[in-house]
This record gives structure tokens, sequence and C-alpha cells, in this order.
């Protein structure tokens, strides 16, 4: 039988070699390696999207043993870099504000004006907040709240919860990521990111909530 579909890429055949090479299964860590993990991270990033697009198709041809070594990988480095994506942003003015709690299915995009922080939650596709916010937009930390989160849920520095649902009903339309495009993909593309800021910039703005923006983020859980 003729395939009728040819394979797209050259590399998903030199894959089988790259996850053998000696560098992936002989790596050892000290300092100095520690110190070319920027590079590494670029090189890893390009070489795991080979692999993304190629597993659909060839993955069935690796040894399984492999995969597994890969999948564990993954699974470790997901769980240690998860934890550390939550903490960026931890330095924002004013620092009196206790850091927010970001959520998981989601995430939070926030700004410095004015002395006062504000944090807009939002949810991924396909998940919606369990209380209706539709209009109350962000929550706000700053000297007129006596440093404390303004929130729903009471006593800590929860700002929202994004719970699986099929329908987007309890928050504001831009409260939600676009479909593909959820706060880690957003926040993988510098474009995308900045757009969600900038809606959120303005969307203060028509709070009458003015001034120059400071210390931006978009911290996903
Ligand atoms: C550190 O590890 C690299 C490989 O990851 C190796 O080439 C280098 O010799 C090691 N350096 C020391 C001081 O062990
Ligand atoms: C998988 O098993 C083969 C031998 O069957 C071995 O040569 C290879 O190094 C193993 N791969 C990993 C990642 O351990
Ligand atoms: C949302 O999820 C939380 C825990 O993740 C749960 O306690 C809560 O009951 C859920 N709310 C709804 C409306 O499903």
């Amino acid at each position: 039988m003729e395939m009728k579909k040819r394979s797209p890429c050259l590399m998903c055949f030199l894959l089988p070699v790259f996850l053998l090479s000696p560098a992936s299964s002989q790596a050892t860590t000290n300092s100095s390696s520690c110190s070319s993990v920027p590079t590494l991270l670029e090189h890893l990033s390009a070489q795991l999207k080979i692999v993304v697009e190629c597993a659909d198709t060839h993955a069935s041809q690796w040894r399984e043993n492999d995969t597994a070594t890969l999948l564990d990988s993954l699974r470790r480095a997901t769980d240690v870099l998860q934890k550390h994506q939550k903490t960026v942003c931890l330095d924002a003015a004013p620092t009196q504000c206790p850091a927010p709690v970001v959520h998981s299915k989601g995430g939070l995009v926030c700004v410095t004006i004015k002395e006062a922080r504000y944090c807009k939650p939002m949810c991924n596709k396909g998940y919606d907040f369990s209380f209706l916010r539709r209009s109350r937009l962000y929550e706000t930390c700053s000297a007129l709240t006596r440093y404390l989160w303004t929130t729903s849920y009471v006593g800590g520095n929860k700002l929202a919860v994004c719970n699986k649902s099929s329908i987007e009903i309890s928050g504001a339309e831009t409260a939600y990521f676009p479909k593909d495009q959820d706060c880690l993909k957003t926040k993988s593309d510098h474009n995308l990111e900045q757009q969600i800021i900038q809606t959120f910039v303005s969307e203060l703005k028509s709070n009458g909530i003015d001034g120059n923006p400071e210390h931006e983020c978009l911290i996903c859980g």
C-alpha cells in the first residue's frame, strides 16, 4: 500500500540517534555545567519542539526505555521549573504587599501604578472562576487596603480559582485566555504576553487608574 502522507520532517528519522546520544545519557552536573544552562535551555527547547512534532508519527519506532527516560526527565523538569515559575515578580512594588498566590489552570497579570499593585486573575480555556466576578476584573493591594489583597478568599493571598468548565460565564470576557493560547503559551511569546498586559493597562485606565505602569508581569499557575 502506498503511503499517502509523506513524512514532513527528515529530523524525525534522526531522532532515535538524538535520543541515544551519549551526551543525554551520561550528562553529569557540576557548577560549570549549571552556568551553561541558559544556552542549554535554548537548544533543549528547540530539540523538544522537534521531538513533539515527530512523536505522533514516529514514537512507535523509538525504544521504550528511551521514551520512558525522557518522560521521567520531563516530569521532574516540569515540577522544578513550575515551582520556580510561580515565584516570578516577587520583588514588585509596593514591597509591603504579600505575593499573591497564583492559581492553577490560569494565571495573574499584574502591574504597579502609583504605589498600588493590581492583579487580574485569568483562566485558561475550558476553565471558569468558582465565584462570579464579572464586575470584579482585578484585585488590588496598596496602603489603602493596609497592604492586604482584596480577595473573596478569606484571610489569604489567593485571588481566584479556575475550575474545569465547558462554559465561561463567571468572569469578564478578557479574563480568559484564548483557545490554544493558555497562560504558559502566552508567556512563551513576548508579543502575546505584551498584548495581555496592555489590555489590562487600558482596562485600568478606563477604571480611572492612570499612570506609568511598572513591574508588569504575567505569572502562570
Ligand atoms: C563539568 O561537566 C562537564 C560536562 O557536563 C565536563 O566536560 C567538565 O569537565 C566538568 N568539569 C569539572 C570540573 O568536573
Ligand atoms: C535503552 O536500552 C538499550 C539496550 O537495550 C541501552 O543501550 C540504552 O542505553 C537504554 N537507554 C537508556 C536511556 O537508558
Ligand atoms: C472548584 O474547585 C475547588 C477546588 O479545586 C473546589 O473546592 C470547589 O468546590 C470547586 N467549585 C465548583 C463550583 O466546582
